[in-house]
């Protein structure tokens, strides 16, 4: 596996993989990786010839109260699960390569319908970083597909109507969550949980898929099973940040009518916040 820190050999090794035939696949990530990206990966090398993992911290997505300085870097040991997973090249550039100006940047890419909802509620600038640092990566590796986890679907619509917007030639493919055997989705914040939170954590997925089976069963009081969820979250210890059943491509609330839905939802345990989601449609 090549390591490349610059944009111009990025670009350099794309060209040249391009000028061979080859259909190149991305996958970025901010590293701390575990079996959901590396996920990512296989999905990648199954469709693709030649597969480029990004690592980048990203500032912009950051809010200054948030975690950037604290979130797990471990490179090294990325490096290792990479390689063994058949990526080629890790893009893992620095900050001052990604902003040369500093941190941020002038120019950004918002949605200010997608962006205020769910995450966006309590993080409003978080989308704003992502959709902007997305959009820069693509421009750099130029891939034939990119893979993005449904463990973020609010992220994942995003960037698939980033691109629908902006005609980007890109194609974007998303990944099924994958859960430790309690449920709990993998995530690299997961690393901040104790033990006994850990097992606790599992409590979202259980009661995601309750709720998921009470509207199987016809329940469509929609607002009072977000309240009793988030009722329960509070009972199980969670500071529950928001709780909703939407539809699953435009993420807006769910209609009475409406067969797509998807039930998101961001709680606190202790300091760490979570988030998951199930998507399913109704027959
Ligand atoms: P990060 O949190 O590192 O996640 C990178 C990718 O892995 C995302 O597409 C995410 O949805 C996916 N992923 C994370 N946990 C997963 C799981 N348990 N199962 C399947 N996929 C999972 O998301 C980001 O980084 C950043 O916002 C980024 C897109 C890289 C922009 O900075």
């Amino acid at each position: 596996m090549q390591v490349i820190e610059t944009i111009s050999e990025l670009r350099a090794a794309v060209f040249n993989a391009r000028l061979n035939g080859l259909k190149v696949g991305f996958v970025p990530t901010m590293g701390n990786l575990h079996y959901g990206h590396i996920s990512l990966v296989e999905q990648a090398c199954e469709h693709c010839d030649l597969v480029i993992t990004s690592i980048f911290v990203n500032p912009l997505q950051f809010a200054p109260h948030e975690d950037l300085d604290t979130y797990p870097r471990t490179l090294e040991a990325d490096k290792t699960q990479l390689m063994e997973s058949g990526c080629d090249i890790l893009f893992a550039p620095s900050v001052t390569e990604m902003y040369p100006d500093g941190k941020g940047v002038d120019t950004v890419v918002d949605l200010p319908s997608l962006s205020p909802l769910h995450c966006g509620i309590t993080r409003p600038h978080f989308f704003k970083g992502v959709a902007t640092v997305v959009v820069k990566l693509l421009c750099m590796v130029l891939p034939d597909i990119a893979f993005f986890g449904e463990k973020d679907r609010q992220q994942l619509t995003i960037i698939r109507r980033v691109v629908k917007d902006l005609s980007l030639p890109v194609e974007i493919i998303g990944v099924s969550t994958k859960r430790e055997k309690s449920g709990l989705a993998l995530s690299s914040r997961n690393g901040y949980l104790t033990d006994a939170e850990k097992q606790q954590a599992a409590f979202l997925y259980q009661l995601l898929n309750e709720i998921r089976q009470r509207i199987e069963n016809g329940a469509r009081d929609f607002q009072s099973l977000e309240r009793q969820a988030n009722q329960q979250l509070a009972e199980h210890g969670f500071e529950p940040d928001y709780f909703h059943i939407c539809h699953s491509e435009t993420l807006l609330p769910a209609a009475l009518e409406d067969k797509k839905l998807a039930i998101l939802a961001a709680a606190k345990l202790g300091s760490t916040r979570l988030i998951d989601n199930v998507a399913f449609d109704l027959i």
